[in-house]
């Protein structure tokens, strides 16, 4: 992926709900958000419901929360689809949450394309099935030019993990020559890691009254704004991500250095 062009936001938002009217100021809109799409299988649970089903309802509220960025003029959205350790679930599962992926990928592709979304992977997708491989390469190569929303999909995905790939990647370059131990900065850090030239999250949403960031954008994450909420994630739709945003433009960010 070339280097990353910041977009020239042009929305300006403004909703009726009830006899309120929410507006998103589109120049203090978040740039980058990422969300950790949980609570899919309390939910299904909750209704008596397999968890493949919590899963699939799951993947309605992606492709609602896909629109409405891009619609936002948001730049770059990271969905949490499969972490390095969901390996650890039962076999069935896993095969659940891979065809889903695979069924995502034939059924949007299309649609993703026409609204000018950029569908990218981040994580060890050389690990996934054969099948899904083929499916994120068509659509990568799909939907490479769009110039709209970057969709990155993070998929046997862990912070660790993409840690340990970008320092065995700058480890090469230092063997090869290519830079001294010396050159090693953030920046050559953020770099290499699977998320490149992309800004970092301004905002990351948690769903379903869990308060952890496991393993999701460890470096990318150092000044994020988090957001929480009970509901969970085949629940969240349009009006969660607002709710998100407008707390998001209230807050004031310092990255460590003191108000103006
Ligand atoms: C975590 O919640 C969620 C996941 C491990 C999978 C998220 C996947 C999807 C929403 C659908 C598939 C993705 C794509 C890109 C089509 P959990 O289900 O473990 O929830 P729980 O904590 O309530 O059990």
């Amino acid at each position: 992926m070339g280097p990353f062009r910041w977009p020239t936001v042009t929305n300006f938002i403004t909703r009726k709900k009830k006899e309120n009217f929410l507006t998103l100021e589109s120049n203090k809109l978040p740039r980058h958000i990422a969300i950790i799409m949980d609570g899919n299988g309390r939910w299904a649970q909750k209704r008596g419901l397999p968890r493949a089903a919590g899963h699939r309802a799951g993947v309605e509220s992606l492709r609602e929360i896909v629109e409405a960025c891009a619609e936002l003029g948001i730049a770059v959205l990271t969905v949490y689809a499969f972490s390095t350790e969901n390996w650890k679930r039962p076999q069935e599962e896993v095969d659940v949450l891979m065809n889903l992926l695979t069924e995502y990928l034939q059924k949007e592709s299309t649609e993703l394309h026409r609204k000018n979304v950029r569908i990218n992977p981040i994580g060890r997708i050389a690990s996934l099935p054969e099948t899904a491989r083929h499916e994120l390469a068509r659509a990568v190569n799909l939907t490479k030019d769009n110039k709209g929303l970057i969709l990155n999909i993070a998929l046997n995905y862990g912070g660790r993990a993409e840690l340990v790939d970008a320092t065995r990647a700058i480890a090469q370059k230092v063997i090869s020559g290519e830079i001294s131990p010396q050159e090693i900065t953030e920046e050559v850090i953020a770099a290499n890691l699977y998320t490149g030239s992309l800004p970092d999250p301004d905002l990351l949403i948690r769903p379903s009254g869990e308060f952890r960031i496991s393993n999701y954008l460890l470096w990318q994450s150092a000044y994020t704004e988090f957001w929480f909420t009970d509901v969970f994630w085949p629940e969240f739709k349009r009006e969660h991500l607002y709710q998100a945003l407008q707390d998001y433009i209230c807050r004031e960010r310092r990255f460590g250095g003191i108000k103006k």
